[in-house]
This record gives structure tokens, sequence and C-alpha cells, in this order.
């Protein structure tokens, strides 16, 4: 079982490299991919994470307003809103894509929330779209 976590460079990347310094624990199969904000990743590179067995999709940024590109985040939570309404049309549990707003200096929440995220992703079954996907493009 697989998390992907799309985190922001200058917010949630740092509050999980704060974590690890700190050595607060965090689920190993949680995997972090540095962005430059979180406005930048794209509903394609969630389904893609998805598609390719993520049970779940974290993607988190700065707090709203602390932005360092004005409104990357408030865009991202746009997105993903409309992106979880989309998956739930088509048969996915919208809880498997996950927003949240984390701090540089905010590793107890990132622990907690990678903890959490990877928690509830344990019941989903992540294999289950990947092995439809390949099925409908043999
Ligand atoms: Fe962190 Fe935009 S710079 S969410």
């Amino acid at each position: 079982m697989k998390v992907v976590a799309f985190l922001c460079r200058w917010c949630a990347y740092a509050g999980a490299d704060t974590a690890g310094v700190g050595r607060m624990k965090y689920p190993a199969n949680l995997r972090p991919i540095k962005v430059m904000c979180s406005g930048r990743v794209d509903p394609i590179h969630v389904l893609y994470a998805l598609r390719k067995g993520a049970s779940c999709v974290l993607v988190a940024g700065c707090h709203p307003g602390d932005c360092h590109y004005v409104k990357g985040n408030i865009q991202m939570s746009r997105r993903m809103f409309l992106l979880k309404n989309l998956i739930e049309f088509l048969g996915i549990e919208p809880e498997r894509i996950q927003v949240e707003y984390i701090s540089a200096g905010e590793a107890k929440k990132f622990s907690e929330v990678a903890r959490r995220v990877v928690e509830n992703a344990a019941g989903m079954d992540g294999s289950r779209l990947k092995a439809e996907w390949e099925e409908d493009h043999e």
C-alpha cells in the first residue's frame, strides 16, 4: 500500500524535513514528491498516481494566504475539490484524495497528517483501479 504525497517545497515539504530532523515518526509508505507549489500539482498527476496503484494521494501546501506564488494553494484546493467530485462520479472513493495545509514549522502536524492519511488509505484498494486500467488498455 502506497500513499503519494505532493508536498510544497516551501511549507509541507519543509514540515516533513523538520519532522525528520526532530526524529518524529511517520509511515514509510508515504512517498513524498517535492513540488515548487501545491498549485503546480495538475489533476493529471493525481490521476496518474491513482492509476499506478496509489491507495491515496495527499496534496499539501502552504496555509491560505501564505503561498509564495500568491494563489497557488487556493487554485489547488479548487482543482482537488472538482477532481474529488469527478472521481466520485466515476465510482472511486473521493477520500482517496486528501488536501492539507502544513507550514514549515508544523512538523508535528505533518507527522500526524501522514499517519492519519496512511491509516485511512489502508482500507482502500489501490490495486483495483490499476488492474481495471491495465485490463481496458491491453
Ligand atoms: Fe506553498 Fe504555493 S508556495 S502552496
